[in-house]
């Protein structure tokens, strides 16, 4: 009744049929003599021709009546065109118009529908909408769904079993503040969100389930950036009778298969390196290896030559740059500006530039003559230089490591067509907060030591978790570990964690139970969808990959949500507001 064909789908062996199409006016041209449409729906646009001449006075009125947005369905008649655009599929096409409806009047849109939008953040947040008729968001929305569609497959393949897992449940400790939901029936109880399915997809394991998945939204009050979002989607797995490779292989077969399948990228095996290999390298847990600059340890080559800050410190590194053009007095006073800001909170840089003539020249020159300084800075290249940083082991290396990729970005010094995964494992399972004077879990309290360790677990910190991170062009797009699957055990990690035998039954003893019937040995990781779907489009930014997203206060801006409930509802549920 609407359409014969879509928007997107005529061609030049179409030309002398006639065709019924539905779709919005994405554009209209009024030459006086000629008019012309451009109608678009989500498969393309298709252009429509009114020669006025020859049209009845009628079929002129009701075009005439249309504006941007409208919904119309349009009959007529295929034919070459004159001027072809062979920027779009159907650009060799026309449609001479015969008949017009209007099946929907539109409100001028609010912003230009068209790729470089006039519309800011906020307005298109508001009109998501609109937002989603422009090809960009469509077409995120589409490659999502491809890649979903492609996991999706490879998984039922391999004998994974889709089970869902409920959303109204108890918290899960994902390091997160839950989202919790009251209950009315019972009164001053709430039911948390789910930060992952975590507990539930162990359970499972128990339960005999073998291999499940399940594309699943999970809800994190956590502060938001580009890359989170408080509600987002995992590709949440698991596996019995598994170690760390099992898993490993899985999903690095799952992740090639993605790529080749939707992008056409083969990539190569990931590499794997150990969360310290990452952190003393990159001064990251999720580095970024499309470009090299890796840290270097300098603090033996740099005491004992009276600059006190160097000798009194516990850590000092460094990173040579090697750019195109040597950095500038100018550049380096704003790189060291940059890291002393609060954000990064480093208390200074020293720098050392390589001349073409073999000679340095250092913020440190008082203290270090050239053999000194070439002794610090090991190999160099001409024009290069090398920035130093002191202090706390693990603030300096982070604080370097962030200067690492804010020079890489600045100075283009990355191939954005390159994708870099890797697997970063050995994580330690614990991290002591000295805020709290508690130890926490890195990953989460049900990840497994590795085995060498299990009887040590006196000294925490040297622990090591069977734990892996999958990261990809910097951004950590997956983790997950080898369980513990004895009682006993996850006993012991709870009281390291600082609960209480109460406590632990109180919030896991369904876990603790479960694990008294038989639990198999299992693991498994969560891939963030978001996350995937944006680093394979080139993008760090995830909101444009997901149809409704919240803005940075964690606003729905569109539904106007959060928002107050009335009192009648607060009885109801018996909660008073302050
Ligand atoms: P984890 O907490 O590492 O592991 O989460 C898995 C992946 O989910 C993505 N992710 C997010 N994406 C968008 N917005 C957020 N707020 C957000 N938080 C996390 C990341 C992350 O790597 N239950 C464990 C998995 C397991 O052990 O199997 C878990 O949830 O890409």
């Amino acid at each position: 009744m609407y359409r014969s064909h879509n928007c997107g789908e005529l061609r030049i062996k179409h030309v002398g049929q006639e065709v019924k199409l539905s779709g919005w006016i994405h554009k209209i041209r009024d030459k006086g003599s000629l008019i012309w449409i451009d109608l678009r729906d989500r498969y393309g646009i298709t252009q429509i021709i009114i020669d006025t001449n020859e049209s009845s006075k009628n079929l002129i009125e009701q075009v005439k009546k249309v504006g941007r947005e409208y919904v119309v369905s349009v009959t007529g008649s295929v034919k070459e065109r004159e001027s072809k655009n062979p920027n779009i599929g159907t650009g060799d096409v026309e449609i001479t118009l015969t008949e017009i409806e209007i099946l929907n009047k539109s409100k001028v849109p609010p912003f230009t529908l068209d790729e470089n939008t006039d519309g800011g953040d906020e307005l298109r947040m508001k009109f998501r909408y609109l937002d989603i008729r422009r090809n960009s968001i469509k077409n995120n929305l589409i490659f999502r769904n491809s890649v979903t569609l492609e996991i999706r497959k490879y998984l039922n393949e391999l004998g994974f079993i889709d089970v869902e897992t409920p959303y109204l449940i108890k918290s899960t400790p994902e390091g997160a503040r839950d989202f919790v939901v009251p209950s009315r029936i019972n009164k001053g109880e709430f039911y948390a969100l789910p930060q992952s399915p975590q507990t539930f997809k162990q359970l499972l394991m128990v339960g005999g389930i073998d291999k499940y998945c399940q594309v699943v939204k999970c809800f994190r009050d956590e502060d938001l950036r580009s890359d989170r979002q408080p509600e987002f989607t995992q590709i949440d797995c698991e596996m019995s009778f598994v170690n760390q490779n099992d898993v490993l292989l899985v999903f690095e077969n799952l992740i090639k298969n993605i790529f080749k399948k939707c992008i056409g990228v083969e990539l190569d095996d990931f590499p794997k390196i150990s969360y310290w290999e990452a952190i003393e390298n990159y001064g990251s847990d999720k580095p970024d290896t499309r470009f090299d600059m890796k840290i270097f340890d300098c603090t033996k080559s740099s005491k004992g030559k009276g600059f006190k800050i160097l000798d009194d410190s516990e850590y000092v590194c460094g990173i040579t740059v090697n750019s195109a053009e040597p950095l500038s007095r100018k550049q380096i006073d704003q790189y060291t500006d940059w890291v002393k800001q609060p954000q990064i909170g480093a208390k200074g840089l020293i720098w050392i530039k390589h001349n073409n003539d073999g000679s340095f020249k250092s913020s440190i020159d008082k203290f270090y003559n050239h053999d000194d300084l070439l002794k610090i800075v090991g190999n160099f290249s001409e024009d290069s230089t090398t920035f130093l940083i002191s202090g706390n082991k693990m603030k300096s290396l982070t604080q370097l490591g962030q200067l690492r990729l804010k020079i890489a970005d600045d100075l283009k010094l990355i191939d954005p067509k390159k994708f870099c995964p890797l697997w970063v494992n050995d994580f330690p399972l614990f991290d002591w907060d000295e805020d709290d004077k508690k130890y926490h879990s890195i990953h989460h309290p049900f990840t497994s030591p590795k085995d060498k360790n299990i009887h040590d677990i006196k000294e925490p910190s040297n622990v090591v978790a069977d734990a892996y991170d999958l990261v990809i062009n910097g951004n950590e797009i997956g983790g997950g570990s080898i369980r513990i699957h004895n009682r006993d055990l996850q006993n012991q990690i709870f009281s390291i964690l600082g609960f209480s035998e109460k406590e632990a039954k109180e919030q896991f003893g369904f876990l603790m139970n479960a694990f008294e019937y038989g639990a198999p040995p299992h693991g498994g990781i969560a891939l963030g969808l978001d996350r995937l779907v944006a680093v394979m489009n080139g993008d760090n930014s995830i909101r444009d990959y997901i149809a409704f997203p919240k803005n940075n206060s964690g606003r729905d801006v569109m539904i106007d949500s959060p928002s107050p409930i009335d009192n009648d509802q607060l009885d109801e549920l018996n909660i008073k507001l302050k």
